[in-house]
């Protein structure tokens, strides 16, 4: 069998289309523009990339983009009293805090101080507490990015095995809930998990969100299963030139893709629609804070 590759950036692009569809119902109806603010700290090149990406895309989508870029060395109380502006602004209904901080801020502090109603990360504790409970929550970017190849895939994902490959707070545990709530019946595996093999082959789907590269074979995965790698992982790739790197997942693609129903390559699978739901995110928490009803295919 050959696996159907699920296109990620295609699927990312028309999550983006149906939210810039959304924003100008949203202004032509109700005068409302979804503003996004991204605060960065310091020059990290990896989150300066991100944060012209979310710019970009924040904007071509119709929605206000705010970008906040401080000094490496801003003190915590500056940025958490930038925080408390921005959860104070009408104009402002998304906070993205870009990880990782500075050593000298406490990063649990600043996600507390965001509103959670703000939240478009899903990382404040009331929100993984709603998710963990059933309850309408701002759901974690990549996990929710996840769900909704799943869910187009599959259709209904009742009654289906899941093996979450990871336990992160950023994407294993929130995937774990997502699936739950779809009706999975759910495993989280990690690096303590005995026999890991054995228990991936139980997977119709299967999500790896380790961050070791290409560490899950071909003859872990089932015969037939959905696999979805979270993993972006650069690798020396010597056959390119000297020094030359390439990006892979936490899958074995090849041998995977020959015995899986369904995959995601790396790049291009899971990765474009991170920032895809970020935006649905802005524009779920802006019709929220208006009232208004929820977004159409949006939100898990
Ligand atoms: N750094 C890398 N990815 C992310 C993300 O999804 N959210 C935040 N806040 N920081 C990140």
């Amino acid at each position: 069998m050959s696996a159907k590759i699920i296109d990620g950036k295609a699927f990312a692009a028309d999550v983006r289309g149906r939210v810039a569809e959304q924003v100008a119902q949203l202004k032509a109806r109700h005068g409302l523009t979804p503003g996004l603010a991204v605060v960065l700290v310091g020059e990290d090149p990896a989150s300066q990339v991100y944060v012209r990406n979310k710019g970009k895309q924040t904007i071509e989508a119709g929605m206000n983009s705010f970008e906040h870029k401080l000094d490496a060395s801003t003190p915590e109380a500056e940025l958490l009293a930038l925080v408390e502006k921005l959860n104070a602004d009408p104009a402002v209904h998304g906070i993205l805090v870009q990880l990782p901080l500075p050593d000298h801020i406490d990063e649990a502090k600043v996600l507390a101080a965001i509103d959670p109603a703000k939240d478009v990360d899903g990382f404040h504790i009331s929100n993984v507490g709603l998710l963990a409970t059933g309850q309408k929550a701002l759901v974690p970017c990549t996990p929710l990015g996840c769900l909704m190849m799943l869910r187009d895939h599959h259709g209904s994902l009742s009654g289906l095995n899941a093996v979450v490959v990871g336990r992160s707070n950023i994407v294993g545990k929130p995937m774990a809930q997502l699936l739950l709530r779809d009706s999975c019946t759910v495993t989280i595996a990690h690096s303590r998990t005995k026999d890991l093999a054995e228990v991936c082959r139980g997977a119709d789907i299967l999500v790896a969100a380790v961050g070791r590269p290409q560490m899950i074979p071909g003859d872990w995965v089932k015969p037939g299963a959905t696999v979805i790698d979270v993993g972006i992982n650069r690798i020396p790739a010597p056959e390119k030139g000297e020094g030359k790197t390439r990006l892979v997942g936490d899958v074995e693609f090849d041998s995977a893709a020959a015995v899986a129903g369904a995959i995601t390559p790396v790049p291009g699978g899971v990765g474009p629609m991170t920032i895809a739901c970020l935006l649905a995110n802005t524009l779920t928490a802006c019709a929220r804070a208006a009232g208004l009803p929820e977004p159409e295919g949006l939100t898990a």
